[in-house]
């Protein structure tokens, strides 16, 4: 099957972005163990980051004719803010699972409110890099099934 991982604002900064908080792996390194396991696995996975809330949102109506059938999304601060891109996933009708690097639950009280995590299928938060790669686990368990 086809995947999709979302990145969100200022995830493009992995690595040198507040490092205490988020680690110290990039994303280009991220984008590249998931696809190399999901080909392991016999499936394909693509990756699109923005900053621009409007170029996640096309992205998302895209995945809608291009296969997708499961998406990876860290929204980062829109995760907090975005009602436009809570609607394009329910437009959509395509399963996510949200993901953080970080636990924002452990985190300034904005954070601790999700558009998303009531739509999702899960959430994985806390666990740095490795966040992105047990949610892809969950992706290709519930594939499988
Ligand atoms: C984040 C958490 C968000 O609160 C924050 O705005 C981010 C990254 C994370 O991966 O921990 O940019 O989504």
């Amino acid at each position: 099957a086809q995947l999709l991982v979302l990145h969100g604002p200022n995830l493009d900064l992995l690595g040198t972005r507040e490092p205490d908080v988020y680690g110290r792996t990039t994303l280009a390194d991220i984008d590249a163990d998931l696809a190399a396991r999901a080909s392991a696995a016999g499936h394909a996975l693509q990756s699109f980051q923005s900053n621009a809330e409007h170029l996640l949102i096309e992205r998302i109506h895209a995945a809608r004719n291009d296969g997708t059938a499961f998406i990876l999304f860290n929204p980062a601060a829109f995760t907090h803010t975005s009602v436009a891109l809570r609607d394009a996933l329910a437009a959509v009708a395509i399963p996510f699972i949200e993901i953080h690097l970080s636990n924002p639950h452990t985190r300034e009280p904005f954070r601790q409110h999700s558009y998303f995590s009531d739509k999702a299928v899960g959430v994985v938060c806390g666990f740095g890099a490795d966040s992105y790669r047990y949610a892809l686990d969950a992706a290709l368990a519930r594939l499988a099934a």
